[in-house]
């Protein structure tokens, strides 16, 4: 009886793995580690007729599973598709509440009439009820090509970007005022600062440091669209951006290695002990980089870059999202320069060796301390099976003692996010 009732309970718990989903290719899509899961939603794909065409399905790896680049399972969310179309947005996960996701700015349309529609600027997801929420953040105005970096008070800092004003021409400003979403108050705003400013710029990557310094990399300061005939208008590696959180400060910095190392924005980048490692992105006008991958220590006074030598690589790629999990960055999806197509792919960089790698192998199971899921699914499941029922939920309510005392053994710790486009 009992053996039957564990052929039964594998059987169900092995249902769910099968329900495999296979996305498109895409491109200015959010990618946020949330409950060891990379979520990805938002970004732009295209439809057969090389027309844009957007999306509102969210998915996700389950990163505690081992998988291979070549056939990675992903999953769809079965509920809370995006309320609307977004690309190129600001999303990162509250510090407090690990169930929470926003998403700010960015280009945004409407489902129903598929015009762009900046009438709400922010909304929250609700990862557990699937819920999507309507922010009123204040009285701001949209912007897009942003980051929002997430500190361990929960505020996340949001700068400048881009506000398209013409959606023919792509013409529009850039700007460079920092603003901050406090996730306590749910309320945008501008931080005046008037000291050291940089230029307006957007496109760029953010990583906070455990110092409290945001490092931007790269960008776009304006566009071709605007000034075809003004070459370099994107940001050089040479000479950082740093914004200082604690004293709401902007400095630069002039870091060594980095006129080796092309300019470019719609890139990557995720940290990794003190080290921003950047992937991709392309140059002035859309055209080719000439360094793929780069490594900024930040450990070091003067910060420096150092190019890997690695005997094998992705394509270029820019317009991917970047996310730090264990001993890998993962990339997934963006536009390939190569071979002008939109990206469908996983690649997997091993942070600690420095290599590109095909199989992705989960870190050591991290016990968790929160309400514990499993242990009311299975009991759910153990409860509707019915015969021999009440031996099951011993064996379950055993099992899930065990489980609970394990996962409640782990300290609480703060995940710096990583940022990506
Ligand atoms: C491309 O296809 C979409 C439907 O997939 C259609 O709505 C759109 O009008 C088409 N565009 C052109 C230029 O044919
Ligand atoms: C991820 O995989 C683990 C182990 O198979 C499973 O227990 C967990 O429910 C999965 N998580 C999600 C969100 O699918
Ligand atoms: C999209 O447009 C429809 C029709 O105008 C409107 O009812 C709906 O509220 C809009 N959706 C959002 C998310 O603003
Ligand atoms: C998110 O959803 C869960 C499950 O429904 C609920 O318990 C929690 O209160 C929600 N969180 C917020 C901030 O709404
Ligand atoms: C919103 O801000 C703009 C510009 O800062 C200002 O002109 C406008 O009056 C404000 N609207 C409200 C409702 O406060
Ligand atoms: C931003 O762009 C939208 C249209 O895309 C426009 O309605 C709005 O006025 C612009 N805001 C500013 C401050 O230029
Ligand atoms: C956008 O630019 C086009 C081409 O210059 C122009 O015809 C159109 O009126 C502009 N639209 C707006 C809203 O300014
Ligand atoms: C960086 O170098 C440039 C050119 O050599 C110089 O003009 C600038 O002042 C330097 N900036 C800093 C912050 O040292
Ligand atoms: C920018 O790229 C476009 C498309 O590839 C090309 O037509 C244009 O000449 C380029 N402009 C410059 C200044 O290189
Ligand atoms: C687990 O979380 C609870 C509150 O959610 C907290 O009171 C407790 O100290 C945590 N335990 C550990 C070991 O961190």
């Amino acid at each position: 009886m009992v053996l039957f009732c564990l052929v039964i309970l594998c059987i169900t718990l092995l249902i769910n793995p099968i329900l495999c989903y296979i996305p498109e290719s895409r491109v200015g899509h959010n990618g946020l580690v949330i409950q060891n899961t990379l979520l990805i939603l938002g970004g732009w794909k295209y439809s057969s007729n090389l027309t844009k065409k957007y999306t509102d399905e969210i998915f996700y790896l389950n990163l505690t599973q081992q998988f291979d680049v070549a056939n990675p399972s992903w999953e769809l969310v079965l509920g809370g598709n995006l309320p609307l179309y977004s690309y190129f947005s600001a999303a990162f996960v509250n510090t407090f509440d690990d169930n929470i996701i926003y998403l700010i700015g960015g280009f945004m349309s409407n489902i129903t009439t598929g015009e762009y529609d900046y009438s709400n600027l922010a909304y929250m997801y609700n990862y557990s009820s699937y819920e999507w929420t309507t922010l009123d953040v204040g009285n701001v105005t949209s912007r897009q090509e942003t980051v929002g970096i997430i500190n361990d008070k929960g505020i996340a800092y949001i700068f400048g970007g881009f506000n398209r004003t013409n959606a023919t021409t792509s013409e529009g400003t850039y700007y460079n005022d920092m603003r901050i979403f406090d996730v306590s108050s749910m309320k945008l705003s501008p931080l005046s600062i008037t000291r050291n400013l940089p230029s307006p710029f957007s496109s760029y990557t953010a990583n906070l440091l455990k110092n409290g310094i945001i490092v931007y990399i790269g960008g776009q300061e304006d566009s071709y669209e605007r000034y075809p005939n003004l070459p370099y208008k994107v940001l050089s590696l040479e000479t950082l951006r740093l914004f200082n959180t604690k004293k709401s400060e902007w400095s630069y910095m002039n870091v060594t290695g980095g006129e080796n190392i092309d300019p470019r924005f719609m890139h990557s980048t995720v940290l990794s002990k003190g080290e921003i490692i950047l992937f991709g992105g392309c140059a002035n006008n859309f055209s080719r980089i000439n360094t793929k991958l780069a490594i900024l220590n930040t450990n070091k006074d003067i910060y420096e870059w150092t190019i890997p030598s690695l005997s094998d690589s992705p394509p270029q790629i820019f317009g991917h999202s970047a996310n730090i999990h264990g001993n890998y960055m993962i990339v997934t999806f963006g536009y390939e320069l190569d071979n002008l197509i939109v990206n469908s792919q996983i690649y997997l960089f091993d942070v600690n060796q420095y290599t590109w790698v095909t199989t992705y192998t989960p870190p050591p199971v991290p016990p968790k301390n929160d309400t514990n899921k499993k242990l009311s699914k299975a009991l759910a499941i153990g409860l509707g099976v019915g015969v021999g029922g009440g031996v099951v939920l011993i064996i379950l309510v055993s099992m899930g003692i065990v489980f609970f005392k394990r996962r409640k053994t782990k300290s609480n710790t703060l995940e710096i996010p990583s940022s990506s486009m």
